[in-house]
């Protein structure tokens, strides 16, 4: 198994430094790293990426992004407020998302961001006339649904025919009637988002194939698309094997860049890829036991905390912090403390004899974990730490359930 010699630095630091499990720990190395790939295809083939906040959206990371030049796409108006509030500016934000409310539309039309996608046919109708009733024009990007299999799991899937995304190519004509009618509606952006944890950069390859090919279709009805908008979807290597697409993307755009002919600004929406490979969770073996044939690990960590593997089926690699590295290995069942079967970190994992009080890391956690964390169980969320040069800062405090309590629940006793 390759373990990325990031990790041992998080390792070393949460040895000089253990606070309290569960906790996300995140590589400032490993972030700037992942960030200057992207900040690499800008310079070398002017590709703009608009990382996609919903992966992950700390503030600090959200800094770091901004500070690397690179932009964003939001999918909510918190996620729109929170770049902004990061120092992101509207132009540097793209707004993406299958349902879209009128009054996040109303702000994302009145602070002139960059793009809004439309995915329906109906959701551009709205989109016109909110912005003809607040007289101001409004930049389009049609998210078409290109009916390519991205070969992954199907709840990550979102570029097939049944999926919920993007307009249906049927549609295509219907669009362009809306915008024929509608003179705020400005259409720039022709874009598709396949799917997610994609290995076949291939797809990629087709997905810029037929935005192009639409576009051109588009010209001859008098629309003249500038932006041609890829989406995200990089795989990240999670099982350990070696298929990071990251060292793979620089030939991927410069094929691409070939293909373009610089006829189109193109753009990719990132979001795993950045962040993923970062984070570790570190989690406290509070019990072990041994139910039927299995040995079970108990762990302070939970599905509260990463939900991708009951989610997903997602597999990631845990390891214990002091591998005894000649130590037996047994296989094991990494659970949390959620009331729920489906409350698993990792099942049939082989690690060192675990104990209670022994502290392991679920790797690879940087993306869809802390971001879709929930407080299940009245569990509080757990902080977040970056690791730089050695030294953990604290990103995130750990939530407290008693503000908690008494900030948002009103207690009715009639
Ligand atoms: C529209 C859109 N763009 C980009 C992404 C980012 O995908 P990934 O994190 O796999 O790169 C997503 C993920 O759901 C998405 O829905």
């Amino acid at each position: 198994m390759f373990l990325d010699p990031s990790y041992n630095s998080l390792f070393a630091a949460y040895l000089k430094n253990p606070v309290q499990t569960p906790a996300y720990i995140y590589s400032n190395t490993k972030l700037v790293e992942n960030i200057s790939v992207f900040k690499n295809l800008f310079d070398k083939f002017g590709v703009t990426t608009h990382y996609a906040m919903k992966a992950n959206s700390n503030s600090t990371i959200l800094k770091l992004i901004l500070k690397a030049g690179l932009k964003v796409d939001v999918n909510s108006l918190g996620e729109l407020k929170k770049a902004m509030s990061a120092g992101f500016l509207p132009g540097d934000l793209i707004f993406a998302g299958v349902g879209k409310t009128d009054a996040e539309l109303e702000t994302a039309i009145q602070l002139g961001l960059k793009t809004i996608k439309a995915e329906s046919i109906q959701e551009l109708v709205v989109i016109g006339k909110i912005a003809e009733n607040l007289g101001i024009p409004v930049r389009i990007g049609l998210r078409l649904n290109p009916e390519i299999d991205a070969k992954t799991h199907p709840y990550i899937a979102t570029g097939i025919a049944t999926s919920k995304f993007g307009i249906d190519k049927r549609d295509i004509p219907a669009s362009i009637d809306i915008l024929r009618s509608n003179k705020f509606l400005n259409l720039t952006t022709l874009d598709a988002h396949i799917g997610s944890q994609i290995t076949d950069l291939n797809l990629f390859v087709d997905v810029f194939r037929f935005l192009s090919a639409q576009s051109d279709e588009f010209y001859k009805l008098g629309f003249k698309i500038s932006d041609i908008d890829l989406g995200g979807g990089f795989a990240v290597d999670y099982d350990g094997s070696g298929n990071s697409t990251l060292p793979l993307l620089e030939d991927l755009f410069s094929q691409i860049a070939i293909l373009n002919d610089k006829k189109f600004n193109i753009s990719i929406e990132p979001g795993r890829a950045i962040v993923a490979n970062s984070c570790a969770i570190f989690s406290t073996v509070l019990y072990t036991k041994r139910n039927g044939e299995k040995n079970f690990a108990i762990c302070d960590a939970a599905m509260t905390e990463n939900i991708r593997p009951s989610l997903y089926g997602s597999v990631h690699t845990i390891v214990k912090i002091v591998d005894e590295q000649y130590a037996q290995k047994s296989l094991y069942d990494v659970v949390g403390p959620v009331c729920e079967s489906g409350d698993f970190l990792g099942e049939n994992i082989l690690l060192p004899e675990l104990n209670r009080g022994d502290v392991i890391a679920i790797l690879d956690s940087g993306a869809y974990t802390a971001a879709m964390a929930s407080n299940y169980n009245m569990r509080p969320l757990s902080p977040e730490y970056l690791e730089k040069n050695g030294e953990l800062i604290e990103i995130r405090r750990r939530q407290n359930i008693n503000e908690w309590i008494e900030n948002l629940e009103i207690p009715y006793e009639g």
